[in-house]
């Protein structure tokens, strides 16, 4: 089943000698379950196109579908709660709520949704699957690195978004906790069907996605198969 479809997506930032084409013309599709890397050098346009998915930016031209949902024409309200329902968002920074303990950063995302309906043994499933359910009621500055973005997979995984966007998950941490927190992804992928699209720098990591999207000047100039594993 396809879940997300990108189609002739233009962007373009700023005015006349000033003006960058962030993205220029990117179309791909994704089906449900994929593991997506998106590699490319800096200012290639990688985030960009993230923020577009997920309804933080708006392209100037072009089409994005998620579940059967047109995004272009949603205003900025309907937008919000698009992104809340269907758009999960993992970034370098983990970006937790400092003064939420870890349960409470990653019931988040449904607190602010659904009438403030809560599914707590969800919620506790995935803090024991990403192996934060001893950490639950401490704050982001008493975990490490790679607690805090566990923490953050398990707030972005909340909502059971049709698609994770991961923009370099792993770009702060150690080599070993790189690997742990890529597991952790790829079982989602595996267990819950999780779509994902992580941008990374690590070819190692892009190796191991299902299918590798690679842009340079806000175009896509190859996508290839990655080992899957
Ligand atoms: N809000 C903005 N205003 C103006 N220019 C922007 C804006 N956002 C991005 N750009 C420009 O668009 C281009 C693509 O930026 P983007 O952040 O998508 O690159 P990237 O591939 O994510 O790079 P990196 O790997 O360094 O994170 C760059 O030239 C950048 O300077
Ligand atoms: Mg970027």
């Amino acid at each position: 089943m396809k879940v997300l479809q990108v189609e002739k997506i233009s962007k373009k930032y700023g005015e006349k000698e000033n003006a960058v084409n962030a993205l220029n013309d990117i179309s791909f599709s994704v089906e449900q379950g994929e593991f997506i890397a998106i590699v490319g050098t800096s200012g290639s346009g990688k985030s960009t196109l993230l923020n577009m998915i997920g309804g933080l930016d708006i392209p100037d031209s072009g089409e994005i579908t998620v579940r059967d949902r047109r995004i272009s024409g949603l205003s900025r309200k309907e937008l919000a709660v698009f992104r809340r329902r269907n758009i999960g968002f993992v970034f370098q920074n983990y970006s937790l709520m400092p003064v939420l303990n870890v349960y409470d950063n990653a019931a988040l995302p449904l607190t602010f949704d659904r009438g403030g309906y809560v599914d707590h043994e969800y919620i506790s499933e995935l803090l024991k699957e990403l192996g934060l359910w001893d950490k639950r009621t401490r704050f982001p500055n008493e975990l490490s690195g790679g607690q805090q973005q566990r923490a953050a997979i398990a707030r972005a995984l909340a909502n059971k978004p049709a698609v994770l966007l991961a923009d370099e998950p792993t770009g702060n941490l150690d080599s070993h906790t790189t690997i742990e927190v890529m597991g952790l992804l790829k079982n989602s992928c595996k267990r819950f069907g999780q779509t994902i699209l992580m941008v990374t720098h690590n070819e190692a990591l892009a190796e191991n996605c299902d299918r590798i999207l690679h842009i340079e000047d806000g175009m896509l100039v190859s996508e290839r198969q990655g080992d899957g594993i």
